[in-house]
Parts: C-alpha cells; structure tokens; sequence
C-alpha cells in the first residue's frame, strides 16, 4: 500500500526531504506547496500555494482526499498553526502545534523555559520596552548578544561587539523595527565562546531520538566573514561532538527540554532541533528549532538508512523507538551555491547550467522553471552534496561537484567543512 504526501515549503530542506521520502516504498505520490523546479523532479508542485497562506493549504488537503499525511517543514507555518487546523479537518500532519511551536517562536518564550527548568543556557534578561533596555545595555558585559522575540528569518541576532554596536542594535531592533514585530521584545543575553554543533532530534511528545550532529556554516563568505546567512552549508557528523558529548547532552538538555514542554502543557511532536554551544565540557542552548534546519537537513537526512516515512508515522501516533532511527557511518558535506548579493538584494531570473556531479545530489532551493529553462529564484539556489567514506573525501567530492553548477554571479564558501 502506497502514501501519497504533501509537504508544505520550497527549499533545499523539502527537497531533502522528499528525496528521502522518495526511497521508501511505502511513499506513492509527492505534492510540494508550493516547491520548486528541483522538486518538480519528484513531485508534483503547486507554486501557487505559499507556505504561510493556511487557508489555501488547508483547502487543498481537503480537496485532496488521496492526501494521507501533511509535512510542515517550515517555521512560519507552525508557529501560525498549520497543524492545529489540519489536524482539525482530520488530516494526518507532521509537525508541532502552535503551542508547541512557539519554542522557536518566541525566543522570549524558550528563555524562561530554560530558567524554570535549568536547562543550561547563555544568561539573559529579556526586555518589552526600549528605555529599561538601553539602561541596562549602558553598563552590561561586552560582547553582548540581542536576539528580536520572534521570527526573523534567521536574522535576529545581533552579536555586538562594542557598547556603541549593543546601543545601535538595540535601535535597530526596538525601534526602526528591523526585523519587523519579532522585535517587540528582546533578549540580552551573554556571549558564549566554544564551539557550535546541531542535533536535530525526532520526538513524539515523550520519546526523544537524536539524529546524527550536524554542523552549519552561517557567515556568507570564507573565514565566516560577511553578514549572517540562512547558512552555506552544512555537514554531519560534527568532528568534534563525542559520543561523551551526546550522551551529556541528552541527559542535561535534551531529554529535560521534552519533559519541560510536557509539563508546560505544550507537548512537543515533530522535529526538535537544539543548536548547542559546547566549551570544553560545559553544554548550552544557544537556539530551538521547532522544524529540520537548512541546510543541516542537507547532510543528515542523506545519511539516514532507515525509512523516514516509518519514523514520520511513528512521531504521530506516539510510537518512536530510539532503535526506529539509524545512520550510515558515511559523512556528509552540502555546499550552497548562492546568488551574487544575497543575503542582501540579488537577481532573480537567471539561468542554470548543471553539469556532470556524478554521485553527487543537488538539492534545489531557490530554482523555478521559466519557458523550458532552469532559473534562480531564491538567495540560496542549490545545495551540492556529497557523501562519502570520511568527511574528507565527502567534501572533496562536493566540491568538485560544484564546479559543475553555473549562473550568473553564483558564488560559494570553499571552506564548508574545514574548520
Ligand atoms: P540563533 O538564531 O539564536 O541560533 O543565533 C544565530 C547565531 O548567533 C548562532 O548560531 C550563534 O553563532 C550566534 N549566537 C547566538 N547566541 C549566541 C551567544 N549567546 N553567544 C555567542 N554566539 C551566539
Ligand atoms: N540552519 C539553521 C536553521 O535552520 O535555522
């Protein structure tokens, strides 16, 4: 018997995702809303259908009774409450409810989560009014780290430097409103040295089982130089997580984080993603995901071996064994080619050319389809990946692969995995 799918997003993260998907035999159809034109390669797409427009996701899962389970993949949809109304109209979905995705939505929220229930983290006040900030920014530690309440597309975080940059920042974010109503409120936190890894987690509410770790590569250009980004790219298994690492992890922060939403009432089903801050053997929340990270997603799902349909099942009905979730000991490397100026302003439109990449896969992001031609449509165009024995021969592969790719103004990180 074969599934037919629906996922809500159009990045290198559905992508991935719907590949994965795609190597199960229990997955028949594949409609992406609104995808793109790698997507298109395996599903049918909707471009139509934006992924916060609930209203006319809903109406077309209804419309869709074929339609036998609903993956929200990205942040916006989630913390609107795509699942609650799906779930509402008797739709099987994949994904945490608006309660439980304001874990990633208010960072507010995941802060005073952390404090009530110790789960360690950088220490923080968060602040509602722009006057009692500024005070306390005039004589705080420095560095200091904003972060804007909401979502801001990954780009609500201020690192400062200087008090001037904190002062400057605090402005940016209170009042000229950068990130638009995410910086309502705002969080001040210390700034945390040591090395950053990804777990991106399964959980069915009370079962919690990591993925293989992840790095990302958020600065735009090498040396992790330039502004921040959605990421460049990722790879998987971090170098330097320990099994020692994991373990503490899962004990300190991991584990306590599920309980600490079950008994907020809130909890959680879906993909629980915690970006780790790790200095020797000290282990800290820098951020919650509620969702896949991208480009993370890039290089874990690659590598998973067990069917994704089994687990996407097992999370719903409350079933996730830690034995349902396995990895291969390959590594993982995924460049993202992007498109000349992003993360600022960048053309669309223009086309692409890809060679030979042998083995390797390309993940589309931001591509579409115009009169019979491949064309960027996004700030983040491909995600070249690569597995391979080590993580050495993973990126050298992905490499060579990218030389293979072309359009005007693309440029790349070449050291994705280097450090
Ligand atoms: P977030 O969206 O909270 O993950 O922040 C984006 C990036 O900012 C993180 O991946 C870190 O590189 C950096 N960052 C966030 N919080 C801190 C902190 N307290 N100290 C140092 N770096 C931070
Ligand atoms: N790569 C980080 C994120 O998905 O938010």
């Amino acid at each position: 018997m074969k599934h037919n799918i629906c996922i809500i997003g159009g990045g290198g993260r559905e992508h991935a995702i719907a590949w994965k998907l795609r190597r199960s035999a229990q997955v028949g159809k594949i409609y992406a809303l609104p995808g793109n034109a790698g997507l298109a390669g395996i599903a049918e797409c909707i471009p139509g259908i934006k992924a916060t427009d609930l209203d006319a996701i809903v109406d077309f899962v209804k419309a869709h009774p074929d339609i036998y389970m609903t993956v929200v993949a990205p942040d916006d949809p989630l913390s609107m409450g795509l699942v609650d109304r799906l779930e509402a109209c008797g739709c099987r979905a994949f994904g945490p409810n608006k309660a439980a995705a304001i874990i990633e939505a208010s960072k507010v929220f995941s802060k005073n989560l952390m404090k009530k229930y110790g789960i360690p983290t950088a220490q923080y006040e968060t602040f509602d009014d722009y006057e009692t900030a500024a005070a306390y920014i005039k004589d705080c530690r420095i560095p200091v780290v904003l972060k804007a309440d909401g979502l801001a597309l990954g780009k609500g975080v201020l690192i400062c430097n200087t008090r001037e940059e904190a002062e400057e920042g605090l402005k940016e974010i209170m009042l000229d409103r950068a990130f638009g109503a995410a910086g309502s409120s705002v969080v001040v936190e210390e700034f945390l040295t040591g090395f950053e890894v990804s777990v991106l987690c399964f959980c069915d509410g009370k079962t919690v089982v990591p993925m293989a770790s992840s790095q990302d590569h958020k600065r735009a250009l090498d040396g992790d130089k330039g502004l921040n980004t959605g990421g460049m790219g990722a790879f998987s298994p971090s170098r330097k997580y320990t099994d020692e690492l994991a373990k503490k992890a899962y004990d300190t922060v991991i584990v306590p984080t599920v309980e600490a939403m079950n008994a907020e009432g809130r909890p959680f089903k879906g993909v629980l993603y915690f970006g780790l801050m790790i200095d020797g053997d000290d282990i800290r929340v820098l951020e919650y995901n509620a969702r896949f990270g991208d480009p993370e997603t890039q290089a874990v799902l690659p590598r998973m071996t067990s069917d994704l349909f089994d687990v996407f099942e097992a999370v719903i009905d409350g079933k996730l064994t830690p034995a349902m979730v396995r990895f291969s000991d390959e590594a993982c490397v995924c460049v993202v080619a992007a498109s000349g100026g992003y993360p600022q302003s960048y053309k669309k439109g223009l086309p692409i050319t890809i060679g030979d990449v042998g083995d390797a896969i390309v993940f589309h992001a931001g591509t579409a389809m115009s009169a019979d031609a491949l064309v960027t449509s996004g700030g983040r165009v491909l995600g070249v990946t690569a597995l391979g024995a080590s993580l050495e021969a993973a990126r050298e592969k992905a490499y060579k692969a990218i030389e293979k790719v072309e359009f005007e103004g693309m440029f790349y990180r070449h050291d994705i995995c280097k450090l």
